[in-house]
């Protein structure tokens, strides 16, 4: 065996024991450490959806609200359940010809179709990607899963519009107040005639 493959074979057999080891291997459980109130240092096993509280859905403190207007929705079409109470959701992708023809999907929507964001069950709540079920005033939340620096933005009023008092009770439009959610992108904005020169207009 010459030098180089030699090194090879001992990376390899490295890489292994690695994964063996459970180094490179998906986290199942790690240590927290923190001082408790007497400075003694405390060092805790906990699993990976303890520490990754994100993960953990069953634990997780609730998310803290915002108050908004009611969402912006057309006339008659809430609630949904009005009709779909007593429909089977169609989870085919498809173009809607029987209602919603005026919805076209414009939205990363090679990735995705509407009961993504839409709960096939209950019409009358978002769904996140964890199952959990949303009333529509907390759409920014579905909005924060993929945008979460503007929803970030958006919650310490960087973002959006933000009213109220800077020390008191504030109220926050929704994304979908000023975004479609089928289709966000603003659209290149016409632009206005050129202003008439000053002598020309009396001509
Ligand atoms: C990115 C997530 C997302 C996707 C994908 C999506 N929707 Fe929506 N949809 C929303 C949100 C959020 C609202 C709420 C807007 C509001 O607050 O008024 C909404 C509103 C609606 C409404 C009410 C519209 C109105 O006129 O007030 C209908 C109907 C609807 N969606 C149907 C669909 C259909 C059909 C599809 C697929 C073709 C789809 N949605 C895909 C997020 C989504
Ligand atoms: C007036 C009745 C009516 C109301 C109100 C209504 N829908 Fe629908 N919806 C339909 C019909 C009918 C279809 C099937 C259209 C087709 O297959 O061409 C449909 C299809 C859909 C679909 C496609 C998936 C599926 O199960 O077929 C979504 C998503 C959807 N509606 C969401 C909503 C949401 C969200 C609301 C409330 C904001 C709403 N709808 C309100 C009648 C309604
Ligand atoms: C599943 C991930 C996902 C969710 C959920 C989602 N978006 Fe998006 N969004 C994307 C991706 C990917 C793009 C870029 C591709 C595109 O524009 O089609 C995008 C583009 C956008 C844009 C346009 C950005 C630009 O370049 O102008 C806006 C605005 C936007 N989203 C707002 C929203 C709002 C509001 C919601 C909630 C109703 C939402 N998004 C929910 C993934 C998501
Ligand atoms: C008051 C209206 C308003 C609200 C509310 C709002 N936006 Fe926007 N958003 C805008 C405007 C205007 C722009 C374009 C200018 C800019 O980039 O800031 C924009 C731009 C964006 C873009 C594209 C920016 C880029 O960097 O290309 C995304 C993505 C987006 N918004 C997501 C969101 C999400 C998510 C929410 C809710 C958490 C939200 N917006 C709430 C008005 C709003």
């Amino acid at each position: 065996m010459n030098r180089k493959s030699l090194m090879f074979a001992l990376m390899v057999a490295g890489l292994l024991t690695a994964i063996g080891l459970g180094i490179l291997g998906p986290v199942q459980a790690a240590k927290e450490k923190y001082f408790d109130r007497s400075g003694r240092l405390i060092v805790e096993e906990k699993q990976a959806a303890e520490l990754l509280r994100a993960y953990d859905t069953k634990n997780r403190e609730p998310e803290k609200t915002f108050p908004v207007p009611p969402p912006p929705f057309s006339e008659d079409i809430f609630p949904c359940s009005d009709c779909h109470a007593d429909m089977e959701p169609n989870l085919q992708r498809r173009e809607l010809e029987d209602m919603h023809t005026d919805i076209v999907l414009h939205h990363a929507e090679g990735q995705r179709w509407c009961l993504d964001c839409h709960n096939p069950n209950d019409r009358d709540v978002l769904r996140l990607v964890s199952g959990e079920t949303i009333p529509f005033s907390e759409s920014y939340r579905l909005c924060g899963q993929c945008h979460g620096i503007k929803l970030r933005d958006w919650k310490v009023g960087v973002h959006g519009k933000r009213t109220g008092y800077w020390n008191g009770d504030k109220q926050y439009l929704l994304c979908a107040h000023c975004h479609n959610p089928h289709d966000p992108k603003f659209k290149a904005m016409k632009p206005l005639p050129p202003p008439v020169r000053p002598g020309e207009a009396r001509h």
